[in-house]
């Protein structure tokens, strides 16, 4: 038990291990040592098994051969012994090697343990009289003998039950080492030519599966330093050609979510430089007025000073004073109007809905179309400064373009707060026009009064939708949550 909890214990770090060095080598590599270890792992096991069973056999059989070998010299060479027949004994020894191609040696003692008959030529081995000696009364005995040339078994026969001396006949191992080792040898070859047939497949395979994984890598790369113009080619119908698929439709996304942060940019930037123009032609404008107009106004209003001074009657100076008085009502007009354009002081005094309330009534008045401004759930509550002149100048686009192109009889401003969300809903019943032409109008287009009322929309964190179809008017939508635009009223 301790010990399966130690190895529990282990078991992350050593996955660690193995996966820092299986993980730190390539895919080829990976497949490849998969294939080898497929083949190899029981390859060699089969060999081992085989081997061993072999030798166990072979071993076994020597052993019986050796037996019956030795008992049957023994049992032909009694008669021999008896007539001391040398010739006949030496014959029969070499007939039996010759006809037994394991048998390495044979030789006979006789009862006193004297070499009667042997079958090595010159030089009979002498240290083999002492080794494998039989015990009375025993039918045989094997003793393996280690020699230059391997294992030798020696089986040593008593013959005519030891009364007339002993056979010994030795077995070399060599003929069965020579056929297991033929055997092993063709094992070995079919394994390396399945393992190179292996190799080969799994080359095969890791070049087909890494090639397109590469493509794509170098792709990858590409596309990260903003080259979205590329595509890879389909490989196949399988699951590297639906991810090269899900590939080139994540760059395509890439591609176009890019065309549009261009775009955006760009109108961004020509809004920004209308703004800018559209500030110093409201500057111009104004002191063009306030040169012309204000400065006429003031010098009449001096000369008529003196004028009044000159009067040669209190009639005509009643009269002159009554002219100058009319001047300066015209001229405190024109200020005034030229401050309601520049910021209605309104906005910041009473809040938004009377400001609009009262542009609305000038609009009504300046171009004879029925504007009505409706608020609710804005009772008791103040929009910050950034959100009020924001709907205030969404509403004055929304108003100005129904005025130039709209040909509308009626227009509706409903403000509400629902929710904690501010929602502006502006609606003529003008012709309406075709939202996605005008949209797309494309790099030159002039018309950014569109654009820059999202544009506030969305510093707000709001969103602004037209809605308008040829014939059926247009509706602009302003939606802004309140989390932050708001402040209580203080008026
Ligand atoms: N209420 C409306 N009724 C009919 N057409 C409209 C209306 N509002 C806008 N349009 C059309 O949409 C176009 C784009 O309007 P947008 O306010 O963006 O540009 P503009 O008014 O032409 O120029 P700018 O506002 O930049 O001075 C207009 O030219 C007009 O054709
Ligand atoms: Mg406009």
């Amino acid at each position: 038990m301790d010990g399966l909890k130690r190895l529990r214990e282990r078991w992350p770090y050593w996955r660690r291990r193995v996966w820092h060095y299986v993980g730190g080598v390539s895919v080829r590599t990976k497949i490849l040592g998969i294939v080898l270890a497929v083949i190899l792992i029981p390859g060699l096991f089969i060999i081992y098994q085989l081997r061993t069973t072999l030798i166990t056999t072979y071993r076994e059989q020597l052993r019986q051969e050796g037996i019956a070998v030795a008992r049957d010299v023994a049992a032909r060479s009694t008669d021999l012994l008896l007539i001391n027949d040398l010739y006949g004994l030496n014959r029969l020894l070499r007939d039996t090697q010759q006809y037994n191609a394991n048998v390495r040696y044979i030789f006979i003692l006789d009862a006193k343990g004297q070499i009667v008959a042997h079958t090595f030529g010159k030089g009979f081995p002498l240290e083999l009289l002492h080794v494998n000696t039989l015990p009375p009364n025993t039918p045989y005995r094997v003793m393996p003998l280690r020699s230059e040339e391997g294992i030798i078994w020696d089986v040593a026969v008593p013959i005519f039950g030891g009364k007339a001396g002993t056979a010994r006949v030795g077995l070399s191992e060599a003929p069965m080492w020579r056929s297991i080792n033929a055997i092993t040898r063709q094992i070995v070859l079919t394994m390396t030519v399945i393992s190179l047939l292996g190799i080969g497949a799994a080359s095969l395979l890791t070049w087909l599966l890494t090639r397109p994984l590469l493509e794509l890598v170098a792709l990858a790369e590409r596309v990260g330093q903003g080259d979205y113009s590329l595509s890879v080619r389909r490989w196949a119908d399988d699951e590297v050609g639906a991810l090269q698929d899900a590939f080139n439709r994540m760059v395509a996304q890439l591609r176009r979510a890019e065309q549009e942060r261009a775009e955006r940019e760009r109108l961004r930037q020509e809004y920004l430089e209308r703004v800018i123009a559209a500030q110093e032609d409201e500057r111009k404008r104004i002191a063009r007025e306030l040169h012309d107009e204000m400065g006429q106004a003031l010098a009449s209003i001096l000369l008529g000073l003196r004028n009044v001074e000159t009067a040669p009657t209190p009639a005509d100076q009643e009269q002159r004073l009554q002219d100058l008085r009319a001047v300066a009502m015209g001229a405190l007009d024109r200020v005034r109007h030229l401050a309601f354009d520049l910021r209605p002081k309104l906005l910041d005094d009473l809040g938004l809905v009377p400001a609009l309330k009262r542009y609305a009534s000038m609009y009504q008045e300046r171009f004879n179309i029925e504007t009505t401004v409706q608020a609710l759930g804005l009772d008791g509550i103040r929009l910050s400064p950034e959100l009020e002149i924001t709907v205030y100048r969404v509403v004055q686009e929304a108003l100005t373009n129904a005025a130039k192109y709209a040909n509308c009889r009626h227009i509706s401003i409903v403000l509400q707060v629902r929710n904690r969300v501010l929602s502006v809903i502006v609606e003529d019943d003008g012709q309406g026009f075709d939202i996605g032409r005008v949209l797309k109008a494309g790099p030159g287009s002039t018309h950014l009064g569109l654009y820059g009322m999202r544009e506030r929309a969305e510093l707000m964190g709001g969103t602004l939708e037209i809605e308008s179809q040829e014939g059926s008017g247009t509706t602009v939508y302003l939606r802004v949550p309140l989390q932050v635009h708001i402040r209580p009223d203080e008026g």
